[in-house]
């Protein structure tokens, strides 16, 4: 499938768009595009090439201060750390099982470098819908859990070196 991810528009069509999780999908409808404005959060969009301002799946993305306590490092960090807060992440039902899921990811991780080359970010949490999606959607791409927050979970910028 033909499809681009690109920073969502006013005029994108989000009224058709259901991924299962009522509380997802009136996000995007109502609140992602006042959230760009105020710029507490900035969405990225996929839509296929054949049909361009139709969203099939969205992320938004977060800069936070994280705190440390709980994270898996072994390295000696500070209180608080700058990290992206992948604050949401969804794709349409009709799209699913065919790694679309896994080129909003990568695209995600792929913006938050971009902007560490310009911003100090140390790392991406995401607090995962639930334990299926943590351990079988995140966990394999290199996401970990916080120790006592098994939803919680954390990818260490400085990872994407070896990638
Ligand atoms: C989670 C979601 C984005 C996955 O999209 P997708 O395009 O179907 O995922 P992919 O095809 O890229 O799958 C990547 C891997 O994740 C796994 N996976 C996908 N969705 C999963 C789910 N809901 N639960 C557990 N594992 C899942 C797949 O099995 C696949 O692993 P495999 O390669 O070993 O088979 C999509 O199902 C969705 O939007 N769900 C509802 C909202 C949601 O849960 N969002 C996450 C919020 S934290």
């Amino acid at each position: 499938m033909n499809t681009t991810i690109r920073q969502l528009e006013t005029d994108d069509d989000r009224n058709s768009f259901d991924c299962g999780v009522e509380s997802l999908n009136a996000w995007l409808k109502q609140m992602a595009g006042q959230n760009d404005r105020k710029r507490f959060t900035r969405t990225y969009v996929m839509v296929e090439a054949d049909d361009p301002k139709k969203v099939i799946g969205y992320y938004s993305l977060m800069a936070i201060s994280a705190e440390t306590e709980g994270l898996p490092s072994k390295k000696r960090l500070p209180e608080k750390v700058s990290a992206v807060l992948l604050a949401r992440l969804a794709l349409d039902k009709n799209y699913t099982g065919q790694g679309l899921g896994e080129s909003l990811l990568m695209h995600a991780l792929y913006t938050t470098s971009q902007a560490s080359n310009l911003i100090g970010v140390h790392c991406v949490i995401v607090d995962a819908l639930n334990e299926d999606v943590a351990n079988k959607f995140y966990m394999p791409y290199g996401f970990a859990p916080f120790q006592n927050e098994p939803l919680r979970l954390v990818f260490f910028l400085e990872t994407l070196k070896d990638m």
